[in-house]
């Protein structure tokens, strides 16, 4: 495994990382995400993803059992959370969004559902425009003050909203956001190359990167229609499905059907080939993999020795098919 420093702080995570978005409760009982983190701890992952919001909680009740069972060091592994989305199917006016009172007492409850006394890293889901800016920054530092959240960043916000967490912050001594959650992937990558490109040196900023695989489009699986046993036929996620079968989605198949055939011509396995190429930019500190088994996530690690393989032409290549 390699590690990479969080942005400018001194944090250390592993260049890959495992999220619980999807697969945790709606396809992996406690037993199968139970085999599953501890192969990527024995792979050397040391950050797992999560969120209040997934299965409305329950992949965070699953996380935390099974970290606490496997009875791993916790001062050897960082786990999150996020807020925004809530953790109900229709929440209350109270129960979701960036307000103190929602960021703290949903911090509260994804430390009892993690079974932990802090959060590593705690993200704000997506910018809410219904709360300033400094009341969601205030509330972050006052949970890093209380010890219950180490590292805070965002997911999916504005640059420019990024930018002016941290001049809040700067300007009344209080902590500033460490990192972003965006995607990224071949199929989508404006956000981290270009929207964001200032706030790397100015800021420090660091980034955890979701869905380096498009959802699983990349490995070249929905080429032919859609896998019975796949995610976007995950009951719940239809939406996925609709998302595919838009003129949009029909164009991303088709980069991803031109990038898997590039993977084929030059010998590598598409989804091994998707996330080396993540792993490349300098802007990236961790990778978050999805997997609902065991082969899936045994061949994603392999991405790491991949990157390292291929020169700058072959990548030149991938991006051009990918384009
Ligand atoms: N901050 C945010 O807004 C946000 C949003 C999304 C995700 N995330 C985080 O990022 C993590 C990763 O995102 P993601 O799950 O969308 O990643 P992804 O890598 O794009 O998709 C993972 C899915 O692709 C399929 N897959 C994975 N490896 C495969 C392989 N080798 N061969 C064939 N199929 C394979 C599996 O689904 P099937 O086998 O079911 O098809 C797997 O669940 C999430 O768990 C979550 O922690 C964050």
């Amino acid at each position: 495994m390699e590690y990479r420093r969080l942005g400018s702080s001194g944090l250390k995570l592993s260049a890959l990382s495992f999220g619980a978005w999807v697969t945790f409760a709606n396809q992996l009982d406690r037993g199968q995400a139970r085999a599953l983190i501890a192969q990527a701890f024995e792979a050397g992952i040391n950050f797992f993803d999560n969120a209040e919001t997934y299965a409305n909680g329950e992949a965070e009740r699953i996380m935390g059992d099974v970290l606490a069972d496997l009875r791993l060091p916790r001062d050897a592994w960082c786990v999150s959370s996020k807020v925004y989305f809530g953790a109900h199917d229709h929440p209350a006016p109270t129960q979701k969004g960036l307000s103190r009172k929602h960021v703290i007492e949903a911090c509260e409850q994804a430390l009892r559902r993690l079974r932990v006394e802090h959060l590593d890293l705690y993200y704000c889901h997506r910018p809410d425009p219904e709360t300033p800016i400094a009341e969601t920054v205030g509330a972050m530092d006052s949970l890093i003050r209380q010890g219950k959240v180490l590292y805070w960043g965002t997911s999916e916000w504005p640059a420019e909203s990024i930018a002016e967490a941290a001049r809040i912050a700067a300007e009344r001594g209080w902590y500033a956001p460490t990192m972003e959650q965006p995607e990224y992937n071949l199929l989508h990558r404006d956000r981290v190359e270009v929207e964001y490109a200032p706030l790397y040196a100015s800021l420090g900023l660091g980034t955890t990167t979701w869905s380096p695989l498009a959802s699983g489009l990349l490995t070249g699986k929905y080429a032919a229609g859609i896998p019975a046993d796949s995610r976007m036929a995950t009951p719940g996620y239809e939406w996925l499905a609709r998302r595919l079968a838009s003129p949009e989605g029909q164009a991303r198949l088709e980069r991803a059907r031109r990038f898997a055939a590039l993977a084929a011509e030059i010998g590598a396995k598409p989804a091994q080939l998707a996330i080396a190429w993540c792993l490349r930019s300098p802007h990236v500190s961790s990778v978050i993999l999805g997997a609902g088994r065991a082969e899936q996530l045994r061949e994603n690690l392999g991405a790491l020795a991949l990157s390292a393989q291929l020169d700058a032409a072959t990548w030149m290549r991938v991006e051009v098919a990918a384009a």
